[in-house]
């Protein structure tokens, strides 16, 4: 049979790749760049070497930060009230293309490299499943032939060895990680310990906030939205702009990662059941959730924004899930999408050592009114109608009250 394989060139996967072909398989190897720091044609040709019939390097990076990261930000989604989902926001992206080259090679087979504790497994396969439901997958990490026979780095590093696979990292550090162009996450090894402190040297895409340059940036009247998605950044500082949703989205990063933005260290709840001990730095992603929130509040109808807030949390927790392509986040996503119309104009931000702070915002559609909201005057507004308002609200509060005295009498 024919397998097309996830492979990102490290260890586990360039193992696998020599196993399967070991087990009888053809391997199409496919790599997604997905915006991780990679060196894809030194990566691609180790998988050739190894016995890949053929090595698939795709470039996703367009349709992952308009198809899922701005979904996401435009829902102000976090998971547990944290999370920023980067890595599940690039799962489903991932498998559809690797369905589209499994079809188009004729592979009867997936494969990943995904162990059988965590949600990236869910992820994967359930992606799979709704974009070709007559595919299978073979899950080495849950093979009881492969996960017996590899129980350490270090059988790894022998099979690696014993099929002449190039080992290019010859320190392995002491916990794994999950790199796109949103976030990148560190996991276990001696994170494994909830209350240890992250060694300084793990961060990557942010420099540490204490060493952040003393001059803040200005990102002035602009990160501007269009229907709850970044359309333009402007910085303050040297007039620098940038329209494209990738471009802008890369700048961002820049920035954040200069200012020390986005760096988050927590302990989660897995899909499977596990508690898990997390870090990660989403520089972007924290920028414009925060921008797109406060926008929110200028040009959002309040009873509109309470609903769409109560399915925030429920579209975050089926993308951690892994339910990306399934009727219930098509169903919120339209919610969410409506909602969105009308979320148009421009937050001024200043990023400094950590912070992203807003200092200000403006919208040619904004639902504030400056007389109606000022302390200063009436602006059609009489102040005698709140008492009415007051006291109907009251009514039950005063029953209530009455009724815990008399309890509190018996
Ligand atoms: N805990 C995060 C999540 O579930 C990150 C997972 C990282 N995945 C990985 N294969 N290292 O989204
Ligand atoms: C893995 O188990 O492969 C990584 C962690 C996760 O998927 O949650």
């Amino acid at each position: 049979g024919r397998v097309c394989l996830a492979y990102s060139g490290g260890l586990d996967t360039s193992c696998i790749l020599a196993w399967l072909i070991e087990q009888g398989y053809e391997v199409i190897a496919y790599m997604a760049n997905i915006g991780q720091e990679e060196d894809f044609e030194v990566a691609k040709a180790k998988a050739l070497k190894i016995g890949a019939k053929s090595v698939h390097i795709e470039d996703v990076r367009k349709e992952f930060v308009d198809e899922t990261i701005y979904a996401a930000v435009s829902a102000n989604a976090t998971y547990e009230n944290i999370y920023l989902l980067g890595t599940s926001l690039a799962r489903p992206i991932i498998a559809r293309k690797q369905i589209e080259i499994a079809k188009r090679e004729g592979c009867d087979y997936v494969s990943h490299g995904c162990t059988g504790k965590g949600n990236d497994q869910v992820r994967f396969e359930i992606s799979y499943y709704a974009l070709m439901p007559t595919i299978k997958c073979i899950v080495p990490w849950r093979i009881p032939e492969f996960f017996n026979r590899f129980q350490g780095r270090q059988d790894l590093l022998d099979y690696a060895a014993e099929k002449g696979i190039p080992v290019t990292q010859t320190k392995a550090k002491p916990w794994s990680t999950d790199e796109n162009m949103y976030h990148i996450s560190f996991e276990a090894g001696i994170l494994e310990d909830p209350d240890t402190t992250p060694p300084a040297d793990m961060w990557k895409l942010t420099v540490n906030p204490e060493d952040a340059p003393n001059t803040p940036e200005r990102l002035v009247s602009s990160i501007t939205f269009k229907d709850g998605r970044p359309v333009k950044v402007v910085n303050a500082g040297d007039g620098t702009t940038h329209t494209d949703s990738l471009e802008l989205f890369l700048y961002l990063n820049a920035m954040g990662r200069k200012h020390g933005v986005g760096r988050l260290d927590i302990v989660e709840n897995r899909f499977v059941g596990i508690k898990s001990r997390g870090c990660y730095e989403t520089p972007a992603g924290t920028i414009l959730i925060a921008a797109h929130r406060d926008l929110e509040g200028l040009v959002m109808d309040r009873e509109v924004r309470k609903i769409r807030d109560t399915l925030s949390p429920r579209l975050a927790e089926l993308i951690y899930n892994g339910f990306w392509f399934a009727p219930e986040r098509e169903l919120i996503m339209s919610l969410v999408d409506h909602s969105q119309k009308g979320v148009d104009g421009s937050v001024k931000i200043k990023l400094y050592k950590g912070s992203c702070t807003i200092e200000g915002r403006s919208s040619a559609v904004s639902l504030y009114d400056r007389d109606i909201s000022s302390m200063d005057i009436a602006g059609g507004f009489n102040p005698q109608d709140s008492e009415g308002f007051i006291r109907t609200h009251a009514i039950r509060i005063k029953a209530w009250e009455a009724v815990k005295a008399k309890k509190g009498n018996q």
